[in-house]
């Protein structure tokens, strides 16, 4: 992951890289380091921990010069500390790296035969390694980068400057997204257009395998063999969104309660108000009429909106629906019939295995659709079809808004199948789109609650363990309950289909387990209550999530949390995910857990 920011221009470097750093702290906040020309030469700082850390050392601190680096690191290669820490500098040379180096074992055998000395445990500081090496040949920066890229097996964007070469700037990618900001005689470059977009609006995407060459106030584009190339640039209309907890104690918690305006403006571009119909727009190019497969591939949260699109999907159509974890789906081997269309839902949308399985569903000649939050993502941009999850910056690492806007953007893919294929009357139609419409104020009633989750949440720090079930449709939510818990309050929770229970999971039920059971009032709520009296005689103590005043569940629970009747099933999970997302934000924060960024983790996952 890591994010990285490099700027060229008349500005104070300082100032910018730092608010850049800020910008795309959300992928990567174990360390931090900026690199800027002062004096002449290059003057490093770097720190331990979060951001903060480094503000607090960047303090006082002047340069003098116009052209820096910086870097806010997720490990992959060596511990967070100081001394892994980016920029990396040998000889003069700085470079800043997000991503993995696969041959870094062999990089660095070639490194060591060759006398260098390696500060780090990383395996970007072999990059700057190799480009000194180069340099020291008598090579200039842009040949020694070029010399040393093919060298780099793995994922990789990189930022260098030299000593050397004062005045320039190189930025080179293969994986990882790069974009050039074109500001006033300035040139602002990131991971993320987040770094940039208070800056200019003028951008251009670094493709793979480019290199952006800034040298004397002017950028030229190459591919990694030299050749020029001529990139047009992208004039975005973004509004810059600050990034702001707006009287919340945390981002989490601000988002979990923008979750029905998210779900309002997802569903948006689909709805007619008036006649309450629904339209699939561009989408509505492909044949659907004959559509028989469909493939929903994604990562973590995303990919259980992808599990509950399947329930969706399969309940209003004759389609049959695989979801597949990209990781898995990217290397597997499969026989996708070509008229198959494959949904790949990110909220990055910059998601490595999940890019990677949509370049190769592309290679195949599948026709493909993004589901993303972050527009003009590597995601969003490869694919043939779009759909947006309009919910604004998710800056919480654990994903909350963009998961709601999934689920609804699933039921609006469903019902614009059903309705393609003949399958859906206009009743129907108008009762799920009126469903769907009033989905956002069911959603402001159950977040009125949030009192009450956070009082049960007081009970749930005690426990050893804890398995979230659900039937049908509600157990990717139970999935989805299940890992929130995990990232923010570090517990170990499972996720289970209620009707396993008998297969294994069983046998951990004692009083020292929670279960949580999302029982609404469905057509499986019998067999989920069944369930649930197997895990109480066993000494389970029960929380459960169920459909306004039910008098039974009330009765086997130690703990019962009220929803709304939505009237419609495919709305529940909009509702039910809200206690669970509360539920782990107050275990987390009654534990003192930083929520916003759970140790360890990222946002964007843009390693393998
Ligand atoms: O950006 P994406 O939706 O592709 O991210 C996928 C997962 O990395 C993400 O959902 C992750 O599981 C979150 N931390 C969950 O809260």
């Amino acid at each position: 992951m890591c994010g990285i920011v490099g700027y060229v221009g008349p500005k104070n470097p300082k100032e910018i890289i730092f608010n850049g750093l800020k910008a795309l702290e959300y992928r990567g906040y174990d360390s931090a380091g900026v690199c800027i020309f002062h004096d002449g030469g290059l003057k490093r700082i770097r720190a331990e921990g979060k951001l903060s850390v480094l503000e607090e050392k960047l303090e006082g601190e002047e340069f003098n010069g116009h052209i820096g680096i910086g870097h806010t690191r997720w490990a992959t290669h060596g511990r967070p500390s100081e001394r892994n820490a980016h920029p990396h500098n040998v000889k003069g040379v700085s470079i800043v790296h997000n991503g993995i180096i696969e041959n870094y074992l062999q990089l660095r055998e070639d490194v060591l035969s060759q006398g260098g000395v390696l500060e780090s445990e990383t395996d970007s500081e072999l990059v700057a390694h190799l480009i000194a090496a180069e340099i020291d040949k008598g090579r200039d920066l842009f040949t020694a980068v070029l010399t040393v890229a093919p060298r780099l097996e793995g994922a990789y964007s990189i930022l260098v400057v030299s000593e050397q070469f004062p005045g320039e700037l190189i930025a080179f990618k293969s994986g990882p997204p790069l974009i050039v900001g074109l500001g006033e005689n300035a040139f602002y470059i990131a991971s993320d257009i987040q770094a940039i977009v208070s800056h200019t609006q003028k951008v251009i995407y670094l493709d793979d395998y480019e290199v952006a060459h800034i040298k004397d106030g002017h950028v030229q584009f190459y591919g990694l063999k030299g050749q020029p190339l001529k990139k047009t640039p992208v004039v975005l209309d973004w509004t810059v969104e600050r990034a702001e907890k707006q009287g919340y104690p945390h981002f989490m918690l601000k988002e979990i309660f923008e979750q029905p305006r998210a779900v309002a403006a997802a569903i948006d571009p689909y709805i007619d108000v008036q006649s309450h119909t629904l339209d699939l727009g561009e989408l509505r190019k492909e044949n659907l009429k004959d559509l028989q497969r469909l493939y929903i591939v994604a990562c973590g949260t995303s990919f259980y909106a992808g599990m509950a699109g399947k329930y969706f999907i399969e309940s209003l159509s004759d389609v049959s629906v695989e979801v597949d974890i990209a990781s898995e789906f990217r290397y597997r081997k499969m026989h996708l019939p070509e008229e198959a269309l494959v949904i790949f839902i990110s909220q990055s949308g910059e998601t490595a295995d999940t890019l990677a399985a949509l370049r190769r569903v592309k290679e195949q000649g599948l026709k493909t659709v993004s589901v993303c939050n972050v527009k003009n993502s590597n995601i969003d941009r490869d694919a043939d079809y779009h759909m947006y999850m309009n919910s604004g910056a998710e800056i919480g690492v654990a994903s909350t808004k963009a998961f709601a806007s999934s689920l609804a953007l699933m039921q609006v893919m469903a019902l614009g199948i059903s309705k393609e294929k003949g399958l859906l009357s206009s009743e129907k139609e108008t009762f799920y789109v009126k469903s769907l419409l009033a989905a956002p104020s069911l959603m402001e009633n159950v977040l009125a609650y949030n009192r009450f989750f956070q009082e049960a949440a007081k009970d749930l720090k005690n426990y050893r363990g804890f398995l979230y079930m659900g039937r049908g449709v509600h157990y990717p939510i139970a999935l989805e309950g299940a890992l929130k818990l995990k990232e923010l309050a570090y517990m170990h929770a499972e996720g289970y289909a209620a009707g396993e229970m008998k297969h294994g999971p069983l046998a951990l039920i004692d009083p020292s387990m929670a279960i949580v059971m999302l029982a609404p009032k469905d057509e499986l709520y019998e067999k989920t209550l069944s369930n649930l009296e197997e895990s109480k005689a066993r000494g389970g103590q029960i929380i459960s999530i169920g459909t306004g005043e039910d008098e039974r569940l009330k009765s086997l629970s130690k703990n019962y949390l009220a929803i709304p009747d939505p009237g419609s099933w495919m709305v529940n999970p909009l509702l039910e995910v809200i206690p669970l997302q509360l539920l782990a934000y107050h275990v987390a924060c009654a534990f003192g857990h930083d929520v916003d960024q759970p140790r360890n983790l990222a946002k964007s996952v843009t390693v393998e």
